[in-house]
């Protein structure tokens, strides 16, 4: 069977790119290299350097005939979409709309898109579940919310199975040490460089932190098994940035380097997810404790450095 995966050659699509292969798949990676890079592939890959917000992608995406559509192709930063919500839009919303002309073209394939939690459900004090009534405060929140409603729209008129992912904060080997959501990688960074962290909120603000290869697993046990959902993918614990700080360090056997700072603009201070849908919908599904996920993360970002 054929899977492709948009945003293949980033974080979470290099991650699933493996575990497809390793299940048997031909894996079609479609990705325009703007935050992913090609040495995240692992061999055995066809690889398509394509723009999904380009009008031309959906002609790529019908000639490939896939079973399942894993699509994670997006403008992932927050602060980016306040400052260019058009760009924001073009790559997440038409973005999307291209891979759904694309598999409606086909006349076959799944989609399963990769939307965020945070972004949707804002502050939550308590664990937030898909019932909930979304309320994206930013364009990037926006722009997946709307990709959301297109897909429920395909997949309603055009017979489209479908599966949304609302991705709680995804941490582990291969994220980039750039850009937003990555604070697990920032702090390895500092640590390993010796350079003073900088914990915003001081101290005080949460994330429910999922390892990578768990998000992985999910999307393939819900592209097997399941359709038409919307499903948290998280942990339903929440852990304070200083606390994650602490465990790296402690991880690492190095003294605490860090200064509290207030929340940058337009942060939220706790963000919690429920995940009672996603057990109940694939039934023997591990969580990796933080304690563990992060121990393999640090080791990850160790052997690449000396490499
Ligand atoms: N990392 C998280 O914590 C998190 C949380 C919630 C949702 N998500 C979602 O998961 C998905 C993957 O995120 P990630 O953390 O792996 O980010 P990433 O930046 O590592 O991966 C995104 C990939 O998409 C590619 N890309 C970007 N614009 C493109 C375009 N126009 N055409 C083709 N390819 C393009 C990039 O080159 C990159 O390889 C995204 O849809 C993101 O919104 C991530």
């Amino acid at each position: 069977m054929k899977v492709i995966v948009t945003g293949g050659a980033g974080f979470i699509g290099s991650n699933l790119t493996r575990l497809m292969l390793e299940n048997g798949y031909g894996v079609v990676v479609i990705d325009n290299l703007s935050t992913g890079s090609k040495d995240n592939l692992p061999e055995g890959v066809e690889f398509l350097n394509h723009d999904v917000s380009d009008g031309g992608i959906t002609d790529v995406i019908a000639r490939q005939k896939a079973d399942f559509i894993f699509h994670l192709a997006a403008q992932i930063d927050v602060r980016k979409s306040l400052e260019d919500p058009v760009k924001d839009i073009e790559t997440n919303t038409i973005g999307t709309i291209n891979i759904l002309n694309g598999i409606k073209k086909a006349g076959k394939g799944k989609i399963i898109f990769s939307s965020t939690g945070g972004a949707m459900y804002g502050e939550c004090q308590e664990p937030a579940g898909e019932e909930r009534r979304e309320n994206p405060e930013s364009p990037y929140g926006i722009s997946k919310l709307s990709s959301e409603h297109y897909i429920k729209v395909y997949s309603r008129w055009f017979d489209i199975p479908h599966i949304i992912m609302r991705l709680a904060n995804v941490y582990g080997p291969f994220q980039s040490m750039r850009g937003e959501a990555g604070v697990v990688a920032i702090f390895i960074e500092q640590i390993l460089n010796k350079k003073k962290s900088k914990v915003f909120g001081f101290g005080d603000m949460e994330r429910d932190y999922i390892y990578v290869k768990d998000v992985a697993n999910a999307a393939y046990q819900l592209a097997v098994n399941v359709n038409n959902e919307t499903v948290n993918i998280s942990t339903r614990k929440s852990t304070s940035n200083l606390k994650l700080y602490k465990m790296l360090c402690d991880i690492m056997g190095v003294d605490y380097n860090y200064e509290l700072a207030e929340e940058r603009k337009g942060e939220i201070i706790k963000s919690v997810m429920d995940n009672k849908k996603l057990l109940s919908l694939i039934g023997d599904f591990t969580i990796t404790p933080i304690e563990e996920g992060l121990g393999m993360t640090v080791e990850w970002y160790k052997n690449r450095e000396v490499k």
